[in-house]
Order: C-alpha cells, then sequence, then structure tokens
C-alpha cells in the first residue's frame, strides 16, 4: 500500500509516520507538508504525481479545498482527521465523498466510538438528566472546543430532540433542562480526556476516556485506512469501522 500522509511534519503527522512504518514495514510512505525542511516532504499535493492507494491527512483545516480537489481528481479514498472544519469546508468534504470514499472522524479512537454509543444511552435512560460534557487537552491546541466533544455533543442531541447545545457557558442565569453543555480546559501537555457527566436529583453517571498517547489516533486512522480501501464512494465514519471489527468476531 501507498499512503500520503498530509500534515506530515506536524506533531500527528510524526506519530502517524512512525506508527505506519512500524505496523506496515511494507507499506510506501508519502509525506506532504508545506512546512517541510531538507525535503524530506513534498510541499503540496500536487507536487506529488506518483502511484497513491490512499490519502491520510493530520494538518489543517484551511487545507480542505485542495486537499478534497486532489483526491477527486486521483480518485484516491480519503482519511480525514483533521478537525475544526467550517460548514463550507464540511460541505467540499462530503461533495469528495460522491466520487470517492471518505472516512472523516473528529477522534480516531475506538474507545470514544464507544463512548459515543454509551453517551447516548445514558441521555435516553435518563431523559430528565442534565448532561455536561468536559474535555480537557493540551495548551498547544487550536480548536476549541474539540470535534471529539462536538459529535458526543451532538449525539446526546440526536437523542434529545428540541435540547440545544450550549458551547461554554459565559452568561449568568439558570440552565435549561434540555440544554447540552460543553466546556473546554486546556493545560500542560494532556493528550485528550473526555467526560459525560449525565446528573439527575438523584445519581450522577459520569463516562470518561482518556487518551495516554497520540500513537492512539494513529493507529486508528491505520485501521480505517485498510478498512477504507475497496470502498465504494461515500461518506464513512469510525462507528463503520468499528461495526465491520464486530462483524469479524
Ligand atoms: N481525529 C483525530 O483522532 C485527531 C487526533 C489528533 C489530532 N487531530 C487533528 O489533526 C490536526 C493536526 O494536529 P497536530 O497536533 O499534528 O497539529 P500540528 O499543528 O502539529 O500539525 C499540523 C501540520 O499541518 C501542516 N499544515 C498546516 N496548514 C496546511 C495546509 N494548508 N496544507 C497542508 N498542511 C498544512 C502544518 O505545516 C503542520 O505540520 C488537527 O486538526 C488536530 O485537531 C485529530
Amino acid at each position: 500500500m501507498k499512503y500520503i500522509i498530509h500534515g506530515a511534519c506536524g506533531r500527528m503527522g510524526q506519530v502517524v509516520l512512525r506508527v505506519f512504518r512500524a505496523n506496515c514495514p511494507d507499506a510506501d510512505l508519502i509525506p506532504v507538508d508545506p512546512m517541510t525542511r531538507d525535503g524530506e516532504a513534498y510541499a503540496a499535493l500536487t507536487d506529488y504525481t506518483g502511484p497513491a492507494d490512499c490519502i491520510v491527512d493530520f494538518s489543517h483545516h484551511s487545507a480542505t479545498a485542495a486537499l478534497t480537489a486532489y483526491a477527486t481528481a486521483r480518485k484516491l479514498p480519503l482519511v480525514i482527521a483533521t478537525t475544526g472544519q467550517t460548514e463550507a469546508e464540511l460541505a467540499a468534504i462530503h461533495q469528495a465523498a460522491q466520487v470517492v470514499p471518505v472516512l472523516l472522524a473528529s477522534n480516531f479512537s475506538l474507545g470514544i466510538v464507544v463512548l459515543t454509543a454509551l453517551a447516548k444511552q445514558a441521555a435516553q435512560a435518563f431523559p430528565e438528566a442534565d448532561v455536561e460534557i468536559v474535555e480537557t487537552h493540551h495548551n498547544r491546541k487550536l480548536d476549541v472546543p474539540s470535534g471529539t466533544a462536538l459529535t458526543l455533543g451532538r449525539a446526546v442531541q440526536s437523542v434529545r430532540p428540541g435540547s440545544r447545545l450550549v458551547i461554554g457557558r459565559h452568561e449568568n442565569g439558570k440552565r435549561e433542562r434540555a440544554d447540552i453543555d460543553i466546556h473546554a480546559l486546556r493545560m500542560g501537555n494532556v493528550v485528550g480526556i473526555h467526560e459525560i457527566h449525565v446528573c439527575t436529583d438523584t445519581q450522577t453517571l459520569t463516562l470518561r476516556h482518556e487518551a495516554h498517547d497520540r500513537a492512539l489516533f494513529a493507529e486508528g486512522a491505520l485501521t480505517a485506512a485498510k478498512w477504507l480501501a475497496g470502498r465504494t464512494s461515500g461518506m464513512y465514519d469510525m462507528q463503520d469501522v468499528l461495526d465491520g471489527i464486530l462483524k469479524s468476531i
């Protein structure tokens, strides 16, 4: 397999290169990143015209237009791990999925996929409960709240019609029962913690996931890239990958 690693010089890109090399020694890795020095990567996707089987993207959402144009022009499956896309960028991703298979996930941890399903179940089991989501990340993270916290919030919202997501509560006033609040902490070197508190007047259920090592996301991206090979065009997520794993057991 030949994987184009987009954002290869970044924190995650470096981990992806290490994890893919360790787990797939026969794979060819093609690093792409505008921050390249000493020619260790191609500076732009369009600089690489050779063969490839899949693009794995851990870059910046501002690259979405170039990324989707390249993937569709070259008919390459696309694994997008980058977060923080605007509505227009998300629309471009969905448009690309009409031509190529696209797997978009704000968190490549299978643990988070399970956490999302549990959060929906808890919100349904306790329809009157207050749901509060707290995410914690390192102090260099750019987007807030995390894409994963938004995904979790939207998942809970999907089973709570009429609820609203409140991102960072800054104004005085009572919380509405249906509100789903998201709070973000930025500190130190924390890789990523997501907590969901489901609280009734008599009990609190707390669901928590903690990432210990960024390699976790690279491992998930590799699993996703292998799974995406040979799929038809369309949008996929990590739940599809987990379903595939569970079916094969
Ligand atoms: N989905 C997941 O599981 C997951 C996990 C970790 C990080 N992420 C996301 O991955 C992205 C990268 O994270 P990071 O910590 O490695 O960031 P980083 O800032 O360390 O690295 C980003 C890299 O992308 C490159 N880049 C910036 N603009 C670009 C452009 N227009 N075209 C191509 N490359 C460009 C930069 O040069 C840099 O090397 C972020 O959006 C982050 O939220 C997702």
